[in-house]
């Protein structure tokens, strides 16, 4: 395969494993490129991106505004708070605004689950999902896998399990589906109020018991508590998730087993992470976020390739 079979990037359910293949081999290509002193290609030279962002984001916003400016993009930043929205325009009108400029590809971020889809309907640019609603985050799940298949190798047959607030993660879901495209076996696992009831319908299994869980897996994917979406209380109180679902050195010392652990950030240090965890070596929390930077290279430049340029 040599093209992404999709037009866009909205969501890891709609790749096959294929896509996922290619996107990891064009990755380890920009990731040589960005640990090189020059840092800078040309691929995406006289392409506009614009990144529109609907909800806060730190590490998502800036590793795609690196991995453009890498591929030598031109590149415009839009966010909600300070635009139009406030005054009643629609998100397809923005967006048609935006696009009337001249632009490519659109990268966005929105609270509500399918805006990507609706876009990639109404209009002419590529567009890549960066987190719609708790839906999907398709280049968080292809970043999560590839970090794992760099330190673990191919991830066929790997036991990865993904801890905490499932419900209103759209990481998890697209975790989910990457990482069983790709053949590994997933676990969730976390109180059972942020677990939704039919997910194993999805093919995943459900274990609450955490401390068999870490004994059980290769990977831990822990996943902050998304405070934000809540509008009840899921868990009586921190200290409570911290007793049953938070990761400390003193948990993961009982047993022999030695995951991997993984986190898309930002962490909630001493509630689903302590500290002591994060920094330890078995964390391999920041080599995703280098990794984010070649991954969203690769989609960006795979996608960019599907432009009709005449
Ligand atoms: C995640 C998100 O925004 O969905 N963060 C990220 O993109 N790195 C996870 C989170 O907010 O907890």
């Amino acid at each position: 395969m040599t093209e992404l079979s999709v037009d866009h990037l909205l969501g890891i359910k709609d790749l096959q494993k294929e896509d996922i293949e290619l996107i990891f081999k064009t990755a380890d290509q920009f990731k040589e490129v960005i640990n090189r002193p020059i840092k800078k290609v040309p691929s995406l030279r006289d392409i506009t991106i614009a990144n529109v962002f609907f909800e806060n984001s730190t590490r998502t916003k800036l590793s795609f505004e690196l991995a453009e400016k890498r591929l030598s993009a031109d590149v415009v930043n839009f966010s909600a708070s300070s635009s139009s929205v406030s005054k009643g325009e629609t998100l397809v009108d923005t967006i048609n605004n935006i696009l009337a400029m001249k632009v490519d590809m659109v990268v966005m971020r929105h609270p509500h689950p399918g805006a990507c889809h609706l876009l990639a309907q109404k209009v002419d640019a590529k567009i890549v999902n960066a987190g719609d609603g708790a839906h999907e985050h398709p280049t968080q799940a292809l970043l999560d896998t590839y970090s794992i298949r760099e330190k673990l190798g191919d991830i066929k047959g790997k036991k990865v399990a993904i801890v905490g607030d499932i419900l209103h993660s759209r990481v998890a879901l697209s975790n989910i589906y990457a990482l069983q495209k790709l053949g590994a076996e997933v676990t969730v696992c976390g109180p059972k109020t942020l677990i939704p009831q039919h997910v194993d319908t999805l093919g995943v299994k459900v274990d609450l018991d955490f401390d068999r869980v870490i004994q059980n897996n290769d990977v831990l994917n822990m996943l902050r508590v998304q405070n934000e979406r809540m509008n009840l209380d899921y868990f009586p109180s921190n200290r409570d998730y911290v007793f049953q679902y938070g990761l400390t050195q003193e948990r993961l010392n009982k047993g022999k087993n030695k995951p991997l652990i993984m986190h898309p950030g930002p962490i909630n240090r001493g509630v689903e992470i302590s500290s002591e965890v994060a920094d330890s070596s078995d964390a391999i929390i920041l080599n995703q976020v280098e990794n984010g930077v070649a991954v969203r290279m690769a989609v960006l430049y795979l996608l960019a390739s599907k432009l009709n340029r005449n």
